[in-house]
C-alpha cells in the first residue's frame, strides 16, 4: 500500500500536466474550419496537403507563399557586442526570413490570403487587427539567422543555447533541443503554431512570458 501511494502521485501528476500541456490546433486561432473556403472539412489543409504542394521542401507546404520583401530588425552590433563584430553576425541577421518564418509571413504580412492555399487563389481575407504584422519587421525581435555557441560568446549577457535548458513545462531539453530550428531563430522559436505546447491564455508561446520569463529563457539579464 506504501509503495502504491507514490505511484499514484506520479500517475496524476502525468495526467494532470499533460492535461495541461496538450492543446490543439482545433478551436485555436489557426483552426480556419468554417470559414476558409475550403469544402474538405480538413483543418491540415490551409497549411499542408499530401500531394501537389507548393515548391518548398518541407513540410508539405500548401499554403500560397509571399513574395515580399522584408525590412529586417538591424541591431548595432558595435555598441553592443563584447567584442568587435566578427564574420558579420549583424549582416546576417538582416538576411530575408527563411524556412518556417516566410510560413508564417505569407499569412501575417497580409499580403496572401489565408484561404489561399490549394488551388485556391482568389481569397480575401488575410489575417485581420492585432495578428496582421506587415513587410516591416525592423521593430520586431530579430528572426531567421543562426543563434549558437559562438554568438552568445561575442554577445553581451545571451547564454549558450547549447547548455542552457530552456525550461519548457515538462521538458529537459536545452533551448536548442526545444526552440530553435537546425540552430535558427525562427517565429517557432517563441510560438506554436500548433497550439501542441503552447501555453493556455497566451498568444500561443511556448513559454508564458509573465514576468518576461520567456525573454529570460535566452537573455541574461
Ligand atoms: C496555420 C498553419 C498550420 C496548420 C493549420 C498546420 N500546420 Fe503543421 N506546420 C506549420 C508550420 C509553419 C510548420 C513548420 C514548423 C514550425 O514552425 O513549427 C509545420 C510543421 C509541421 C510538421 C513537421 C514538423 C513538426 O512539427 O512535426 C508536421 C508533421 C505538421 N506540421 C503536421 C500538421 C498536421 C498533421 C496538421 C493538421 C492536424 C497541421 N500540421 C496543421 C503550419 C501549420
Ligand atoms: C494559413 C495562414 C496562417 C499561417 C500559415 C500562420 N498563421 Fe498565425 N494566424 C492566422 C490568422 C488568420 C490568425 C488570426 C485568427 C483570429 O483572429 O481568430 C492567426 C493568429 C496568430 C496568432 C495570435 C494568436 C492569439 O491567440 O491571438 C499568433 C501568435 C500566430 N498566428 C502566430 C503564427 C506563427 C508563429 C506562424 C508560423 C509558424 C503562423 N501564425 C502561421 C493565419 C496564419
Ligand atoms: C522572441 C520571441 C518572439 C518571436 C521570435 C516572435 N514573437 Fe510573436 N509574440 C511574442 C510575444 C511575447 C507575443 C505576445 C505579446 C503580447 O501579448 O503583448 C507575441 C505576439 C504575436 C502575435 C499576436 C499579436 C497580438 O497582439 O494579438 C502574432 C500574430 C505574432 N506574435 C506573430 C509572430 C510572427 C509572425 C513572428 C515571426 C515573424 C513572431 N511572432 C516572432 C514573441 C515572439
Ligand atoms: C530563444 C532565445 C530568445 C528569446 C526567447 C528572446 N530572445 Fe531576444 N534575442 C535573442 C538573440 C539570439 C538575439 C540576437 C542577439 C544579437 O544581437 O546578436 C536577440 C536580440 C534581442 C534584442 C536586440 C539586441 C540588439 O543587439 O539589438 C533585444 C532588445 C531582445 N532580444 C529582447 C528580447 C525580449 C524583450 C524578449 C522577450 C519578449 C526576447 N528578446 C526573447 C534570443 C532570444
Amino acid at each position: 500500500m506504501r509503495k502504491k501511494i507514490p505511484a499514484l502521485l506520479a500517475i496524476l501528476h502525468f495526467v494532470f500536466s499533460s492535461v495541461a500541456l496538450a492543446g490543439t490546433i482545433s478551436g485555436s486561432p489557426h483552426d480556419f474550419l468554417g470559414y476558409s473556403g475550403d469544402e474538405s472539412g480538413e483543418i491540415c489543409k490551409p497549411c499542408h496537403a499530401p500531394h501537389q504542394t507548393k515548391p518548398l521542401p518541407a513540410p508539405l507546404w500548401n499554403q500560397e507563399l509571399t513574395t515580399d520583401t522584408y525590412t529586417m530588425y538591424d541591431s548595432t552590433p558595435t555598441s553592443l557586442l563584447k567584442t568587435a563584430p566578427p564574420a558579420s553576425i549583424d549582416a546576417k541577421m538582416r538576411l530575408q526570413p527563411e524556412s518556417s518564418s516566410k510560413m508564417c509571413l505569407s499569412c501575417h504580412d497580409g499580403t496572401v490570403a489565408h484561404e489561399n492555399f490549394g488551388d485556391l487563389a482568389d481569397g480575401a481575407i488575410p489575417p485581420h487587427g492585432d495578428a496582421l504584422t506587415s513587410a516591416d519587421l525592423g521593430m520586431d525581435h530579430p528572426i531567421s539567422f543562426v543563434y549558437d555557441t559562438s554568438l552568445s560568446v561575442i554577445e553581451r549577457d545571451l547564454y549558450d543555447p547549447a547548455t542552457k535548458l530552456s525550461g519548457i513545462v515538462g521538458s529537459m531539453g536545452t533551448i536548442n533541443d526545444d526552440m530553435l530550428f537546425e540552430g535558427r531563430m525562427e517565429c517557432s522559436t517563441c510560438h506554436d503554431v500548433h497550439n501542441k505546447r503552447a501555453v493556455a491564455g497566451t498568444k500561443l508561446l511556448l513559454k508564458d512570458n509573465a514576468g518576461s520569463s520567456l525573454c529570460l529563457t535566452c537573455h541574461d539579464k
